[in-house]
């Protein structure tokens, strides 16, 4: 459907850091509030090296996997770690068990989730939407059950956005915020900035990285849930693909009819921006969107 065959996945530096550093401090947060371990559904592989470098966080996990060897490795990986009896595991694209609610042998996810990792081949944009139908849907699940959680989505940068969805977005998001402020310095910034984005000299990671946070916010919002973005993380992944990876919070707000309002702002999620991991560490990335937030003060 979205991808051809991809190179089986390999770990290296940079994915080492963000899963061991990044993702753990979060999860370790997460699992704070939590009071109690996290139920996790994700896409680990047959190594399971989130499932085992989280693993005093977890508590059962599902598993979702398309290849079918890796998918028998991942058992007797389990058997070895010696968590075999907190395997659930289902077979088939990601995005048809989210849409379909079961798998290719009709098993069914166990909803809801507090932490979702959803480590995937390709992008996010493809002309059938179906990912982000996906997505609606896990959010939609997971706010029947009204269930706040941690989802951490990792994809390659290249999509294949042939419908312009991403510079469509650009533009509806200007006015939006523009139409929203009477702030003429505002509005003027705002220009500047989607100036910044529509501009073609302007790497493809920013748009991807505020199309996507934009995307959880809004859908998470009209779920109820208070949603809380991080800055999106560039790096290379096997076979020098690039990378991008995405954190965001979904606190669920209960006994609202209304839509939730997040408690960090569109301005500042816009300000977000970018990082980088290189060499398995975070550098300085090379060029940054004029910022809207210090306007405000
Ligand atoms: C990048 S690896 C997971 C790495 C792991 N999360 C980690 O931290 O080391 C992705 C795994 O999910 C599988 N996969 C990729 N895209 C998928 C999809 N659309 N549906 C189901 N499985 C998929 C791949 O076969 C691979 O085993």
């Amino acid at each position: 459907m979205l991808d051809a065959k991809s190179l089986p996945f390999h770990t290296n530096a940079n994915k080492d850091f963000i899963r061991s550093e990044v993702d753990f401090a979060q999860i370790d947060l997460w699992y704070r509030k939590a009071g109690r371990r996290l139920k996790y559904l994700g896409l680990p592989a047959w190594e399971m090296l989130d499932i085992i470098a989280w693993e005093k966080f977890l508590d059962r996990f599902t598993t979702i996997e398309r290849e079918e060897d890796q998918q028998h490795l991942m058992f007797l990986r389990a058997n070895v770690k010696d968590v075999e009896h907190r395997l659930h595991a289902l077979y088939g694209e990601f995005d048809q068990i989210l849409l379909d609610g079961r798998d290719r042998y009709e098993r069914v996810p166990d909803w809801p989730y507090d932490l979702v990792n959803l480590d995937y081949f390709g992008g996010f944009l493809y002309s059938d939407l179906s990912r982000p139908r996906a997505l609606r849907k896990l959010i939609a699940n997971q706010a029947n059950f009204q269930q706040g959680f941690l989802l951490i989505i990792t994809q390659h940068l290249r999509d294949g956005d042939r419908i312009g969805e991403k510079s469509q977005f650009i533009e509806d998001i200007r006015r939006a915020l523009k139409g929203s402020t009477p702030d003429q310095r505002l509005c003027q910034a705002i220009d500047n900035l989607f100036d910044w984005y529509a501009s073609p000299d302007t790497p493809d990671s920013f748009r991807q990285a505020l199309y996507m946070n934009m995307f959880f916010r809004d859908v998470g919002e009209t779920e109820h849930f208070d949603v809380a973005c991080s800055p999106a993380i560039l790096y290379s992944g096997t076979g020098n693909a690039q990378m991008i990876h995405f954190l965001t919070g979904f606190t669920y707000r209960p006994g609202m009819g209304h839509r939730a309002v997040s408690t960090q702002s569109s301005l500042e999620l816009i300000d977000l921006g970018l990082r980088e991991v290189r060499n398995g560490a975070l550098v300085q990335v090379r060029t940054s969107p004029p910022r809207l937030t210090p306007l405000r003060h």
